[in-house]
């Protein structure tokens, strides 16, 4: 009798417990700028410690695809401010990154650095 309370009950058990545990691992999505977008003159660096970006977690970048681009780039071009050879490059107005690897990520818009179109994110 016991035990097929139990078969009964492990299912639902389970369910529960998913419920509780999944919502924190969920990913999330962020909005870069939020409401600025990606354009010159926003700090970025300020946008990006005012969230908690994680790993898993997606980047939404929106901008005037006619003037901007999103690359993805390494330290080393992210230092040059280079976005050829760039990890990940569009220029269609929107742009969505998901941080699937662990580390740091570097982002800049080609030929705007200098307008502050630049940031980088531990995940
Ligand atoms: C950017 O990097 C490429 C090689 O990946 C190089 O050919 C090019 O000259 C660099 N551009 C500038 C402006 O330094």
């Amino acid at each position: 009798m016991a035990s097929t309370t139990f078969k009964f009950m492990a299912p639902i058990l389970l369910i529960i417990i998913l419920c509780y545990i999944a919502p924190s691992s969920l990913a999330a999505e962020y909005r870069v700028g939020d409401d600025l977008g990606w354009r010159p003159l926003v700090n970025y660096y300020s946008w990006v410690r005012s969230k908690s970006i994680q790993l898993g977690d997606t980047l939404v970048f929106n901008y005037d695809a006619s003037q901007y681009s999103v690359a993805e780039v390494t330290q080393f071009k992210f230092i040059a401010c280079n976005a050829s050879d760039a990890i990940f490059f569009e220029k269609d107005g929107q742009s969505s990154i998901t941080l699937s690897r662990p580390g740091q990520h570097y982002f800049m818009a080609d030929n705007h650095c200098a307008d502050q179109m630049v940031f980088s994110v531990l995940v």
